[in-house]
């Protein structure tokens, strides 16, 4: 149920504004004592001609008061008390019966929605920043899927450009097959670092890998042969990740998949008249947009990365006729997408304007910044491993009696991570702190997760007690304001995750279960439930303790978490 909606609603039975305005001027007041909502009166003052503490007083005695406990006028403003009882009621029994799809809907009716993610580059290490896209891109799309939405995800993986004429030539000179066999990043890193580093001593190197990726390009059998194990063998490291983080693509269509798909686009943008010479490359001018020129053709021939993204775009408008096209990428390609959003808008396509760049920040690991050139990187194995490690060892110390222990360090470990990606507005850099991310208490991923489990140990405690079946619950007995303040939150999902959709931001989701799990908590202090005397408050507790697990349950999934029944 919309309260804020309902409350409108009797507004704009006695005002002449339309519902719109009035649901947007509708505040939350900042202390619980004045109410769950409140509506200023000053903008009424003008066209009433009165002033808006009259106007308050006014609306106070006509509104419709049914469903609230009272409506009182403070000053300007007309504060709205919901009734507790009532409001606590209808929003436990909703979150029981809808379960698993507590705070979904059909609000997307159905509509196209194409998520890129994750695109790591072929042959290179899957770093930290690809974690990121990864994270955000597989939350967006649960989060949108359970609105509605039809997503389709693509893994736009780099597999395509100049840097494989410098793999081949790499691979020709240095490789070490065994290596390649056991550990092929690390090898496929190693001999494309070294091309960089004899490159700087020998320039020579830079035509021959020209040469070979002009050949890859042209078909040729043996460096097609090469490209192709190159991309098998990262394609398999990779997907060991996906399936550790339970991520998943309708789609691997990466850069190489465009090969065939750009000659078309290029004709287009010729024909158009847009296309013109610089320094013999060949170029779209975007002077009047303050950008640098795109580059369609670079002067020896070869195409580039955004004459793959404006054949993608076209494809992706094709094939899944998109109501957005979005992009989780890093936002250092802030100007990149720009370029290739405004060629395509120049080109004549309406649908250019329905491309969004959903852009993140860095991330850092102390104070190292991490770079493939130079071969200074994460690994992204490592990093999972050692999370999932030390997770392993806390658990070790609070509860080593604990049966499934392997399996929750995973999830543990893991949903540390995620969970320190979605916690803070994505454009925002992270810095990495193993102590913080993995702490028990804080705004963390193991902090909700143990919430959760200790409502899970609540539950169990009290299911094996139960014999009094015949009291009935009395939900009027959760009258304290801890159990209101946790019932409001419970019934704000649905909120949260229309600002998650509205800004395209998990973290609108991720700061939301921080606060259900710390009301949780505040609620939990306060009462030993397993020994309440009185069974109709028992009952009613038991209840919502029960919504409290199915909320943090269907919100940590929506970011990619998955919950433990004990840790
Ligand atoms: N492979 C690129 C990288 O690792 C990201 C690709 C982003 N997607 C795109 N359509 N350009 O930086």
């Amino acid at each position: 149920m919309d309260y804020k909606k309902i409350v409108a609603q009797r507004i704009k039975q006695l005002v002449e504004i339309d519902i719109e305005t009035i649901e947007g001027l509708i505040e939350i007041p900042p202390r619980p004592e004045m109410g769950e909502f409140a509506f200023p009166c000053f903008q009424l003052a003008k066209t009433m001609r009165k002033s808006p503490n009259m106007i308050a007083k006014d609306l106070k005695e006509k509104i419709e008061k049914d469903g609230f406990e009272k409506i009182e006028c403070y000053g300007p403003y007309l504060n709205f008390f919901l009734d507790k009882g009532v409001f606590i009621k209808n929003t436990i029994e909703k979150i029981l019966q809808d379960g698993d799809s507590y705070g979904s809907s059909k609000i997307g009716d159905g509509k196209n929605i194409v998520v890129e993610y994750s695109s790591p580059n072929i042959a290179k290490p899957f770093h930290v920043g690809h974690l990121f896209t990864t994270v955000i891109g597989n939350s967006l799309y649960k989060i949108l899927s359970f609105e509605g939405y039809n997503c389709t995800g693509i893994n736009h993986l780099g597999d395509w450009g100049t840097q494989f004429g410098k793999l081949i030539y790499a691979y020709k000179n240095w490789v070490d097959e065994e290596a390649l066999a056991s550990e092929p990043i690390k090898e496929l890193l190693r001999i494309y670092v070294k091309f960089h580093a004899e490159a700087e001593i020998d320039p020579t190197l830079n035509d021959e890998a020209k040469m070979y990726f002009k050949k890859l390009e042209d078909g040729c059998e043996e460096e097609v042969k090469l490209w192709t194990k190159f991309r098998d063998l990262s394609l398999v490291e990779f997907k060991k990740l996906y399936k550790i983080l339970n991520v998943k693509f309708d789609s691997y269509a990466g850069e190489s998949f465009y090969c065939d798909k750009m000659d078309a686009i290029i004709k287009d943008i010729d024909q158009k008249g847009l296309l013109v010479e610089s320094n013999g490359a060949k170029v779209v001018m975007l002077d009047d947009y303050n950008m640098p020129p795109c580059i369609i053709k670079k002067s020896d021939g070869a195409t580039i990365y955004a004459t793959r993204d404006l054949a993608a775009a076209t494809y992706r408008k094709k094939t899944y006729d998109f109501y957005k096209n979005i992009y989780v990428v890093g936002k250092d390609q802030s100007l990149h997408f720009n370029q290739v959003f405004t060629t395509l808008k120049l080109m004549g396509n309406k649908w250019a304007d329905d491309c969004v760049h959903v852009a993140f920040g860095t991330v850092r690991f102390a104070d190292k910044k991490l770079s493939t050139r130079k071969g200074d990187v994460i690994f992204l194995d490592d990093l999972l491993n050692q999370a999932v490690a030390k997770t392993l060892e806390i658990i070790n110390e609070k509860n080593p009696e604990l049966k499934n222990k392997d399996e929750v360090a995973k999830k543990v470990g893991i949903g540390a991570i995620i969970f320190t990606y979605l916690k803070n507005h994505r454009e925002r850099d992270i810095i990495f702190n193993w102590d913080e991310m993995l702490s028990f208490e804080g705004e963390t991923g193991p902090y909700v997760q143990y919430t959760y489990a200790r409502a899970k140990s609540i539950l169990r405690k009290v299911e094996e007690n139960s014999n009094k079946n015949d009291v009935k619950l009395d939900y009027n007995k959760l009258n304290s304001s801890e159990e209101f303040e946790l019932v409001k939150q419970l019934e704000g999902f649905k909120k949260s995750i229309m600002y998650a959709i509205e800004k395209l931001e998990p973290s609108m989701v991720t700061r939301y279960v921080i606060d259900v799990a710390k009301a949780f908590n505040k609620f939990y202090n306060q009462y030993n439930i397993a020994n309440l005397e009185d069974e109709s408050n028992k009952k009613a507790k038991i209840k919502m303790v029960k919504a409290t697990c199915q909320v943090i349950k269907n919100a940590l999934n929506l970011i990619g978490i998955e919950v433990v029944d004990r840790m």
